[in-house]
């Protein structure tokens, strides 16, 4: 026998996996997942008219900002190191055909150009839906009293190119419709807008978690679910990766798995599989569900936020869509 062998032998050698954790220091060394200011986006509602910064009652710390509003506001967010915004428009008015979706002159197109000009440095990226801009409330156009698969990919198209020409940096697709992520990288490079990137919402669950960010967009639908296009949230996760093969096969340069904390398994999985960044967005029902628990003493309010991130990343999201982004980076910061 060794020498060496026969002194670790008669050492009784244990393993202690506590060393490891021994103190800050230590635990920092070997972490080895860390969240940083760059991972984030950080959601804003814009609403039309001028100077308003009005509270979203559904969502804690959230607020309605009119097209200039929302520059100052993307500003400040520019200056916390978040690099990017996701925009949420709301329309004056709401009709079948979702009109203001494309319209250059509706509030989340003014908004992208003055968040442009204000913060050039900024990435502007702008959910392209038509749920806050139909009135049955649906992500799609209702034909027959059933959502026009294809003609809705028609007017999501026409939506992205009005984005684009605005200034977008990246448009996020989050219909769920069969073939979109196709027809807006074509009507893109079609009107030469090469460079916008897609970041899809490729894994979008038909969630009980959006309900705050519902009452947010005044989009709820005024009949029925949206169980005939976002996913079932009992299917397994081949149906996941199949909807992301398909985005990234049609041109997706991102996709997201939505929501985030219920779905740990699917970022997971897509992470492995697929060479592309994966978002993954830790969405309103969380984002209050955390907030709601703090509140009634469940536990510390900062702790439960930063452990909810840290899963996300962990579970290997490059990227994080998060509400709580601005407090997060701010905790990172110190
Ligand atoms: C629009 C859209 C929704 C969310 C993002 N884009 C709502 C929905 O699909 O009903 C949810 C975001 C959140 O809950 O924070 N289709």
């Amino acid at each position: 026998m060794l020498a060496g062998l026969k002194v670790i032998t008669e050492m009784n050698m244990q393993i202690r996996m506590r060393r490891l954790r021994s103190s800050d220091a230590m635990r920092r060394l070997v972490r080895g997942v860390s969240l940083s200011a760059d991972n984030f986006v950080y959601p804003l509602f814009v609403c039309p008219g001028k100077g308003i910064k009005k509270p979203i009652e559904s969502m804690a710390d959230c607020f309605h900002f009119s097209p200039d509003m929302a520059a100052q506001e993307a500003k400040g967010i520019y200056e916390m190191g978040i690099p990017a915004v996701l925009l949420f428009g709301l329309p004056k008015k709401k009709d079948s055909k979702a009109s203001e979706a494309f319209d250059d002159n509706a509030a989340v197109q003014q908004a992208i150009r003055k968040i442009k000009k204000a913060v050039p440095g900024l990435l502007v990226i702008t959910d392209v839906c038509l749920c806050a801009y139909t009135n049955s409330g649906h992500c799609g156009i209702i034909k027959n009293k059933k959502i026009d698969n294809d003609a809705s990919c028609e007017i999501l198209a026409r939506a992205a190119v009005s984005h684009a020409k605005a200034g977008a940096d990246m448009v996020a697709p989050s219909d769920m419709m069969d073939g979109r992520i196709a027809a807006i990288r074509n009507a893109l490079d079609e009107k030469g807008f090469v460079d916008t990137a897609i970041m899809s919402y490729s894994a979008k669950y038909a969630s009980a978690f959006y309900g705050p960010f519902r009452g947010a967009a005044d989009s709820a639908p005024a009949f029925g679910d949206r169980k005939t296009y976002q996913m079932d949230v009992a299917s397994s996760a081949k149906q996941a990766m199949r909807e992301i093969e398909l985005d990234i096969a049609e041109g997706a340069d991102i996709v997201m798995v939505k929501p985030a904390m219920a779905y740990l398994d699917i970022i997971s999985e897509a992470s492995r599989r697929f060479d592309v960044p994966i978002a993954a967005y830790q969405v309103s029902g969380e984002f209050m569900m955390i907030n709601a628990a703090a509140k009634i003493g469940v536990f510390d309010r900062k702790a439960a936020i930063m452990e909810s991130l840290v899963a996300i990343k962990r579970a290997g999201a490059d990227i994080i869509i998060s509400y709580f982004a601005k407090e997060a980076v701010k905790w990172i910061a110190c």
